[in-house]
């Protein structure tokens, strides 16, 4: 019996002494000092053994497995620091590496410049109202009084989705849907991405326009004006000059485009503004009659007038940005320089 103890102790220590893991050691331990395990198994032999000779082996048993524990003990330590140095030799960081930056995000200049209008027009009492971007033909030509051989409903002009839909060209039609589902008085700003086949260092396909309408009863060109000069020196600083020039559009009459006096040479004539010193900034006027008619309004009974222009336009002129592509690339020199 005693024998057999030496054999098992023998072979355990070998064991343990070749045991390179955790989880190797942990799988002696069971197998040795388990309650299933060899030691454990010869205790249950004691019987066998002579009585004289009990104590003995009992106390050799004994003795053993407190050594094989303390040996397990031992082992676990070793493997486990080894571990650990040979991770902590694996996670070594370079200190004194350069850090990588995070840039701070920053809002699009085109949105930037966005917020700034609506806050503006919100000030004189505007909210705003939002419609589809892919439209029908009748909303954005032919409510708005544009002729069917009108030079905009060319393919060469509009992107045609199918038959009579399109997407639309404008934010125009914003203004017939909202007075068709709203009695006067109406005063609204449309903001909105607009589509036209267009593409060169001032014009994208996709673009961004801010529709503006207001109806009431007795309203006149002059609080166009009134509106439009306040919106434009605020936005563009107090001593701009303006100029109020009669222009045609088919859903305004009498119509205005609105300059603003040249940015870049305050007037002197340069290449940004043609030599004229003066930049063609919106275009405006009193709503035709003829539209208020489509929606239902009597145009005996109130008046209105209308306004619509570019915001990448408006970014460029007020940041000094020639060319329009710059937008859209995402380029992140270009971005961050808007704070
Ligand atoms: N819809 C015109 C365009 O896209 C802009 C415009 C001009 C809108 C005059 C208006 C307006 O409401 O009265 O070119």
């Amino acid at each position: 019996m005693t024998s057999d103890l030496e054999e098992i102790r023998k072979q355990a220590e070998a064991e343990i002494a070749g045991a390179a893991s955790e989880e190797s050691l942990l799988e002696i331990r069971t197998r040795y000092l388990g309650r299933k395990g060899l030691l454990t198994g010869l205790l249950r032999t004691i019987s066998t053994v002579p009585q004289a000779e009990r104590p003995a082996f009992g106390q050799r048993l004994n003795e053993v497995k407190d050594a094989l524990d303390e040996r397990i003990e031992d082992a676990l330590q070793r493997v486990l620091s080894t571990d650990r140095d040979q991770a902590l030799l694996k996670e070594q960081i370079d200190v004194t590496l350069p850090g990588r930056a995070v840039l701070p995000g920053r809002l699009h200049p085109i949105t930037r410049v966005r917020q700034e209008i609506y806050s503006i027009f919100s000030g004189l009492g505007f909210s705003i109202v939002e419609g589809p971007e892919v439209e029908t033909d009748y909303y954005n030509f032919e409510a708005l009084n544009i002729p069917k051989d009108h030079p905009a409903r060319d393919m060469q002009d509009t992107f045609y989705v199918e038959g009579n839909v399109v997407l639309r060209t404008h934010t125009s039609p914003v203004q017939v849907r909202t007075m068709e589902r709203m009695k006067p008085p109406v005063r609204i700003l449309s903001p909105g991405r607009v589509y036209r086949p267009d593409s060169d260092v001032s014009h994208t396909p996709m673009f961004h326009q801010v529709e503006g309408l207001l109806v009431d009863r007795h309203i006149t060109l002059g609080d166009l004006k009134g509106v439009l000069t306040s919106f434009l020196t605020q936005f563009f600083g107090e001593d701009t000059a303006l100029r109020f020039r009669p222009s045609f559009f088919p859903f305004t009459e009498p119509s205005a485009e609105v300059d603003i006096r040249c940015v870049m040479c305050r007037g002197a004539g340069c290449r940004v503004c043609g030599q004229s010193g003066w930049l063609e900034i919106l275009g405006s006027g009193m709503v035709d009659p003829e539209v208020f008619k489509n929606v239902g309004y009597d145009p005996e009974e109130v008046t209105g007038f209308a306004f619509g222009l570019g915001v990448e336009r408006m970014t460029m002129l007020k940041y000094g940005i020639s060319d329009i592509r710059l937008f859209f690339e995402n380029d992140w020199r270009f971005l961050e320089q808007f704070r």
